[in-house]
Formats: structure tokens, C-alpha cells, sequence
């Protein structure tokens, strides 16, 4: 079957950016900066994209080029017993974050349109309590996981609105479909960013704001919390460990410049981490000082963040509450929606080239279980559960899937062929320097960082149950989704139709 590719290298960069700049970088990003103290996060947060984000990231675009399949036939392709290593992720990706990823667009695009109709002359609902208006009326939140409540309707609605829209655009080939919506969203993202920065740093108190986040509280770095959401961060937002990148890289031309289109990648979506961080900030200063407390007082740090912070201020904008309003939270959805799409690029790539069903079929029936999947986080609980299920999915399983990628090829496949791909691929443009400095990174520093990093969560969590919630929740929601999409990929990779080469 024609595999598809993409019409040009802009094209992949601006899908691969698209994928990783999403909802983590705005809603994510900020809350955990905020919840660990800031510029104090900004230091591991900066180590953990050097030492281990961007050589992943390099490694899974090498693998991806060479093999030219998505993830499941890239691993099966470096060693036969591997395959599930790729279905792992675009498993517990596509049916764990992908549900409440794509409810947390819809949260934002009904805050989006409750705004659209502030444009013209009705309220702002949340006018008055932010936090209570989300927790309560918004969100209908429970006290514990397993008090489930009802589902919410508008919720429900609009995430079955996004399902739909994702499916629409996945139905073509990457080049119709996914390049497509890239090439308008992501200018159209970066000018609706660099509005809402300008503005923010205009507000009384900004520069406060500014300042905690841009200063680093040395005593924080002790922390093992403030590490492993620095790297689980990092994983998140890059899309490493998600299947995606090896994807994405599969449809490129022969020659062309990987390394060089990581680099890209990696920084620009940690700069527009950084760069978006500064209106959060700023946001936060400008309510500190409306209501004459300390930064860190001013809101409960966790998912509720952006809907909290960014509705205040718009409630307390002099004028056009309705406009900003509307522009900030479309922003947001533009952003989900270019990841979303590329939970759905790898799993579907996964399935048509293990399977060789039709794309319709695969994209119709993911959609439609996702959707189904997605409810459960729709319900009273949902917020509950997105924690819980996120926290397990992003700082156990992103980076075990890191470091067994790496483990992989240094034990099963001489990294030196890698290097020959890389450096042939890129025609010339790859230097010795850059070979040792990566080989190094893959076989030494990220294994031993992850390593540490993974050790030193699970003694944190043994320690204290994450989040305070009861122990029964942690293990069902959050190792029970693990072990369960860990299973339904063993049983995915035990199917051969093919005979699986060993990539050369
Ligand atoms: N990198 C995306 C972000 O930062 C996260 C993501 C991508 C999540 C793809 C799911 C799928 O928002």
C-alpha cells in the first residue's frame, strides 16, 4: 500500500512542531512550573530537554527514517521480540492521554465560546469566582475518584465535536490532512501567543510575576518532585516516547536533515514553552497584586490553572473582555487539536501498516472508541481521574518507554549504522562532533538520568500516595491503565501477518 509522505520539509517541521506545541505548553507547562516554584523549574526542566529530550528525539526520527514504518514495525524491525515496544506507547498514547487530552480541548473550546457570546453583549458565566464557577458549575467536580457523578452534557458535546473534527481531518494522507492543518494553524499560533504576551506584560504586578518565574529558588532542586515533573514534562511536550516523531519521520523524503530538524523542533517548542510561560506569569502577578497576596497564593496549582488564572483577568479587562477572551482560548484549541491529530497519525499508522486495513476504517473506529473512551473524563470525576491517569502515563510510562528505546538500540543494533543513516540522510551536513556527543547521550547519560529519575518516583510515590488521593485509585486508574495497555500490546504484537526483516 502507498505509504503516504510529506509535500516538503517545511511541511514535516511544521507537523512535528505542530505535535509537540500543544496544550502541554500552555495548560501543562505552566501549572507545573507554577507548582514547583517557577524559575526553579526552568533549571531541570532545561537539563532534562538537553540531556535526554533532544537525543531521544534525534533517535526516534533516525529510527523512524530508516525503518519507514511507524513505531510497532520500527521496533519489530531493530529486533523481532521488540514489537511491542512500539505498540505500548501508541496504545496507552491513543487510548490514556489522548482521551483527556482531547476533553481538555473541549473545556477550552467552551470557555471559547462562552466568550464569543460575551462579544456580543451576554455575560462572562465565570465572572465573579473563577475557581468556583470551573469546580463547580463547569465542572460538576467530585470529592473522590470514584464518586463519579454525572456526565456533563456541553462536555460531552464538545468533546464529541473534537473527535469529529480530528477524524475529518486524519481521513486523508498526512499531506492533505495533517500538513494541511498545520500550515494554517501554526502562524496563525504564534501571532495569537505573541498577543497574549504583549498584553499580559502590560498588566500592574506583570513584573512580579515575571520575576518569581524567572528566578530560580536554589533549596527547590532538592525536590524529587520538581525532577521527574521536569522530565515528565519534557517527554510530554516533545512527544518522545509517544510513537508520534518515529511516525512522522517514516513519511520523509530520502535526504534530509535529521538532526537538524530535531534541533528544530526540540527549541522551538521549548522556547514557546517559555515564551507562553511569561503571559501565565505575568497573569498571576497582575492577580497577586489585584488582590494583595503572594504569588503562590493566588490559585490552587494543578490542571484547574488556565481556567482559573486566564478567565480572571479577562473578567477584569476594562474593555474587549469578550475579544481576548475568545482569541485566548482559540489558541488553545488550535494547539490541542494539531497534537491531537498526531496521537491519531500514530496509531493509525501502526495499524495500516501492521494490518494493511484501509485508513478510513482505522481512523473511523479509533475515533469512535476514543470518543467512548473520552466520557469517562466527562463525568464529575474526570478532573480526578485526568490527574491521576496523567501523572502515571507521562512519569512511568513516557519515560520507561525512553529508556527502553534506548536500551534497544544499544544492545540489539550497532548505533554505528544509525550514525551512517544520519549522516547519509543529511548529506554531508552532520558533523563527527555531533556523532560522539549523541552516541554518548543514548548509550550513557539518558539510561542513567532515567534511571535515577524513575527510581527516585517510585520511592517518592511508595512514600506518599501522589496527589493525596486514596491508594485504590492510584493503583486502579493509574498502574491499571499502564498494565492494561502494556497487555493489549502484547497481544497486538504476537499477531504477524509479515515476516519482520532486521531493518536492513
Ligand atoms: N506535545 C503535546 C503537548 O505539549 C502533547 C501531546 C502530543 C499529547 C501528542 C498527546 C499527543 O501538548
Amino acid at each position: 500500500m502507498q505509504r503516504g509522505a510529506w509535500r516538503s520539509n517545511t511541511g514535516f517541521l511544521l507537523a512535528a512542531i505542530g505535535s509537540a506545541v500543544g496544550l502541554g505548553n500552555i495548560w501543562r507547562f505552566s501549572y507545573l512550573a507554577y507548582k514547583n516554584g517557577g524559575g526553579s523549574f526552568l533549571i531541570p526542566y532545561a537539563i532534562a530537554l538537553f540531556s535526554v529530550g533532544i537525543p531521544i528525539m534525534i533517535l526516534e526520527f533516525a529510527i523512524g527514517h530508516k525503518m519507514r514504518s511507524s513505531a510497532p514495525r520500527a521496533m519489530g524491525r531493530v529486533h523481532r521480540e521488540w514489537e511491542w515496544l512500539g505498540w505500548w506507547p501508541v496504545i496507552f498514547v491513543g487510548f490514556g492521554i489522548a482521551l483527556y487530552y482531547v476533553v481538555v480541548i473541549g473545556w477550552f473550546g467552551l470557555y471559547m465560546m462562552y466568550s464569543a457570546r460575551a462579544m456580543f453583549g451576554g455575560d462572562l458565566p465565570w465572572a465573579g469566582n473563577p475557581e468556583v464557577f470551573f469546580q463547580q458549575t463547569f465542572l460538576n467536580l467530585s470529592d473522590a475518584p470514584f464518586e463519579l457523578g454525572s456526565v456533563q452534557p456541553a462536555i460531552l458535546g464538545a468533546t464529541a465535536f473534537f473527535w469529529f473534527a480530528m477524524w475529518f481531518i486524519c481521513l486523508r494522507q498526512v499531506d492533505k490532512g495533517v500538513e494541511r492543518a498545520c500550515r494554517v494553524f501554526m502562524p496563525l499560533l504564534v501571532i495569537l501567543t505573541t498577543t497574549l504576551v504583549i498584553w499580559g506584560l502590560t498588566l500592574d504586578g506583570a513584573r512580579e510575576g515575571v520575576r518569581q518565574y524567572l528566578t530560580p529558588d536554589w533549596t527547590k532542586l532538592g525536590e524529587v518532585q520538581v525532577w521527574r515533573d521536569a522530565f515528565g514534562q519534557i517527554f510530554f511536550s516533545l512527544s518522545i516516547g509517544f510513537g508520534i516523531m518515529i511516525a512522522y519521520a517514516s513519511y520523509l523524503p530520502e535526504k534530509t536533515n535529521l538532526v537538524r530538524n530535531a534541533m528544530i523542533t526540540a527549541c522551538v517548542n521549548c522556547a514557546y514553552s517559555v515564551f507562553a510561560g511569561l503571559a501565565v506569569f505575568s497573569a498571576l502577578g497582575f492577580m497577586a497584586h489585584k488582590k494583595g497576596v503572594g504569588i503562590d497564593e493566588v490559585a490552587a496549582a494543578g490542571p484547574g490553572l488556565c481556567f482559573v488564572v486566564y478567565p480572571e483577568i479577562i473578567a477584569s479587562l476594562p474593555a474587549l473582555n469578550g475579544l481576548f477572551g475568545f482569541l485566548f482560548f482559540l489558541t488553545l484549541v488550535l494547539a490541542g487539536v494539531t497534537s491531537a491529530i498526531s496521537i491519531i497519525e500514530a496509531f493509525t499508522s501502526a495499524v495500516i501498516d501492521k494490518f494493511h486495513w484501509g485508513r478510513p476504517a482505522v481512523v473511523s473506529t479509533t475515533c469512535i472508541v476514543g470518543f467512548l473512551g473520552s466520557s469517562m473524563f466527562t463525568t464529575g470525576a474526570g478532573l480526578l481521574w485526568l490527574d491521576i491517569v496523567d501523572h502515571f502515563l507521562n512519569n512511568y510510562g513516557l519515560i520507561v518507554v525512553g529508556l527502553l528505546e534506548c536500551l534497544l538500540i544499544v544492545w540489539y543494533y550497532r548505533i554505528e549504522k544509525l550514525h551512517f543513516h544520519l549522516s547519509d540522510a543529511s548529506e554531508g551536513g552532520y558533523s563527527r562532533a555531533w556523532d560522539m556527543t549523541w552516541e554518548w547521550c543514548i548509550k550513557f547519560v539518558a539510561p542513567m538520568v532515567l534511571v535515577v529519575i524513575l527510581c527516585w518516583s517510585v520511592y517518592e510515590d511508595f512514600r506518599t500516595p501522589y496527589g493525596g488521593y486514596p491508594v485504590q485509585a492510584l493503583l486502579v486508574l493509574g498502574m491499571g491503565w499502564l498494565m492494561g495497555t502494556f497487555l493489549v500490546s502484547g497481544i497486538f504484537s504476537t499477531f504477524s501477518k509479515e515476516p519482520i526483516g532486521d531493518g536492513e
